[in-house]
């Protein structure tokens, strides 16, 4: 029986961690869950938001889940997201953005792979207060992990089928630092002559993504830029319920939907735990378990498909009617 690793956070996130592994034990595979708590709600007991038994147990079982954890604003503590990813070498952050069954939007067809930086840039954490009235935060943009980034995107591509890889900047006013990503774009571009390249600017991508989203494919974004585009992305496709999103490495990966830990509906039975099982449905392909994730995704969609939606979809099923409809579907 396979392990993995199980975060199952805070907020919102133990209620919808729940459902999922529901989920997934009545498709009838057998995962060996390692939970582990992590967040602010450990910070109390342990004096860390991400104990070091969290790092251990996902170098040990090397794929983890993880549900989303509070992000106490400045306490001191820095966010577990970003700690994660930096002491793992989690360098890409995927977030595919896709329609799903049933689910009103303003466009049909969107279908975009972000591939997101996640090591470097503004999120490298290096700020200073340099008098009262003024404070500094630096970018830090390298060739090594811009060239690994863009590289991921390309073999992404390839794997996938995908036609064209589109670079995002802005490079125009930041001509060193994304400059340097930019040329790292260009370079590694060289070696997939079979995918298209496209540069654009990130303020005319946010303005093309509203009118035309569909004109779109992959999207490789320094880490910034990759945060903020993904949620817009996420709205695409119908919010932050039903974004997925996974963070990758050389040696592990971590699967964890785009949204937070929604403390404003924490505990009232409303959460969607559709970016959860999406995410999970990701991983269970990433791992070689493509039966399972199948199985998982045709009774998600199709009870999507069925209008059982939550409320943020504009349903009325609490997190416990939606999850049953789905394990309802399983054996249809
Ligand atoms: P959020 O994503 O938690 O919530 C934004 C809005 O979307 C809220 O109205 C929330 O109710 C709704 N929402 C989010 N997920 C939902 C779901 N599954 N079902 C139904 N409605 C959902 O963003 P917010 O409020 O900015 O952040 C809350 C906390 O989460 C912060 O401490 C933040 O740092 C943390 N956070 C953690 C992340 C992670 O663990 N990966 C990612 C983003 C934020």
């Amino acid at each position: 029986m396979k392990t993995i690793t199980l975060i199952n956070g805070d907020g919102i996130g133990p209620e919808i961690s729940e459902a999922v592994v529901k989920i997934i034990d009545a498709s009838g595979l057998k995962i060996d869950w390692d939970v582990q708590t992590a967040g602010a709600d450990v910070i109390e007991r342990e004096g860390t938001p991400l104990p070091d038994r969290v790092l251990k147990s996902i170098k040990k079982n090397k794929i983890a889940l993880k549900a989303p954890v509070t992000t106490p604003i400045g306490k001191g503590f820095r966010s577990v997201n970003v700690q994660l990813r930096k002491s793992l070498d989690l360098y890409a952050n995927l977030r595919p953005c896709k329609n799903r069954p049933n689910i009103k939007t303003k466009f049909d067809n969107v279908d975009i792979i972000v591939v997101r930086e996640n090591t470097e840039d503004l999120y490298a954490g290096i700020e200073k207060q340099t008098d009262d009235d003024t404070a500094e935060s630096i970018k830090i943009i390298t060739r090594n992990a811009s060239e690994r980034i863009c590289k991921f995107a390309f073999d992404y591509a390839v794997k996938n089928n995908r036609k064209e890889v589109c670079v995002v900047t802005k490079a125009n006013i930041m001509k060193l630092s994304d400059g340097l990503f930019l040329e790292c774009y260009r370079n590694i571009s060289k070696d997939y002559p079979n995918i298209k390249t496209r540069e654009i600017l990130v303020d005319n991508l946010c303005m093309q993504l509203v009118q035309n989203p569909v004109q779109f494919d992959v999207l490789v974004l320094p880490n910034l830029y990759g945060d903020i585009v993904s949620d817009l992305c996420a709205g695409l496709i119908g919010g932050l319920g039903v974004a997925q999103g996974a963070n990758i490495g050389e040696d592990y990966a971590v699967f964890e939907p785009v949204h937070g830990s929604a403390p404003d509906i924490k505990g009232q039975n409303k959460a969607n735990p559709t970016a959860l099982l999406l995410s999970a449905i990701e991983m269970l392909k990433y791992i070689g378990e493509d039966f399972y994730a199948g199985k998982i995704e045709k009774a998600l969609f199709k009870t999507l498909e069925k209008g059982v939606f939550t409320a943020d979809l504009g349903g009325n099923k609490t997190t416990t009617e939606f999850t049953a409809e789905i394990i309802n579907n399983l054996n249809d």
